[in-house]
């Protein structure tokens, strides 16, 4: 019997990356998977290649900075579906031109909306669904630029991010009492598509030494296994050869 038969699960950035391959491995768990990103060709793909495995995904695109596109994807949830078990938030983005020097008004926003309201406003129509079963899982993609202010992932990415954790922990303070757990998710530098907004390009090389989107599934999957009396609130993975630890050892050895 797979171990998530008759739950579903809304992956948001369900098309590429952490989200694609998370949702592939909660449907070879046998869970109903409804996908969203902005794109809708790599949500159908990602569904296709669920269906053909013999699962179940719903194709949901949307911007999820937008509210009324949020409104009506957890309506159709809702609606179409009728319950909500898991909801992996774990949309976000960066820019090329991330950092004070380079930053404007129309980025600053898009890299608030998109690493932190977006979020947000998926868990605003989550929890309703979840409090009707009195019971729910909400796993964030934030990461460790949620808890270490550093360089690279520029100002507001981490910022934003550092919102994420705050708002988890939240969710666990205030929704225990509904059954609801909240898990943020704190990954290191993971080889997917949002590498090629880096200032500086990433090589092959590198990605390899990275977390690839696979390791990140298997531990979402493990988090989503974990049964109901136990909430996982933070977890981190990352390299092993982190590159930030790397550039300071670097750095020390030329003081
Ligand atoms: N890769 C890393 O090094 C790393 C490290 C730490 C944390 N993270 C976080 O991991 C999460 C997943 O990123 P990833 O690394 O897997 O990169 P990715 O492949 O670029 O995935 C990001 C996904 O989010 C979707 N998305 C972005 N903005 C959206 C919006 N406004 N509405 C709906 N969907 C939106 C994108 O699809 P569309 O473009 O089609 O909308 C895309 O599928 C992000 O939250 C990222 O910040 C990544």
């Amino acid at each position: 019997m797979p171990r998530l038969a008759d739950k579903v699960v809304w992956v948001t950035g369900g098309g590429s990356g952490i989200g694609e391959a998370a949702a592939i491995a909660l449907a070879g768990e046998g869970a109903a998977i409804v996908l969203t990103g902005r794109r809708e060709a790599p949500l159908e793909d990602v569904a296709g290649w669920i269906r053909g495995t013999g699962g179940t995904a719903h194709v949901q695109p949307g911007d999820l900075t937008d509210p009324a596109a949020v409104r009506r994807i957890g309506e159709f949830i809702n609606r179409e579906i009728g319950r909500l078990d898991i909801l992996l938030n774990n949309a976000g983005i960066n820019i090329n031109d991330r950092h004070w020097d380079k930053l404007t008004p129309e980025n600053a926003q898009l890299m608030i909306a998109g690493n932190l309201a977006a979020a947000a406003q998926c868990v605003t129509v989550a929890l309703p669904i979840m409090r009707l079963r009195q019971d729910g899982l909400i796993i964030h993609t934030a990461s460790m630029a949620g808890r270490f202010i550093g360089g690279f992932p520029g100002p507001l990415y981490t910022a934003a991010k550092h919102g994420i954790v705050a708002m988890s922990h939240s969710i666990n303070m205030q929704e225990c009492v509904n059954g609801i757990r909240s898990c943020v998710f704190l990954p290191g530098e993971v080889a997917t598509a949002i590498l090629d907004k880096r200032p500086n390009p990433v090589s092959p090389e590198e990605r390899a030494r990275m977390v690839q989107p696979q390791d990140c599934a298997d531990l979402i999957l493990y988090i989503a296994l974990l049964p109901p009396r136990l909430v996982m609130n933070e977890v981190m993975l990352s390299p092993t050869w982190n590159r930030g630890y790397v550039a300071a050892i670097e750095k020390l050895s030329s003081l």
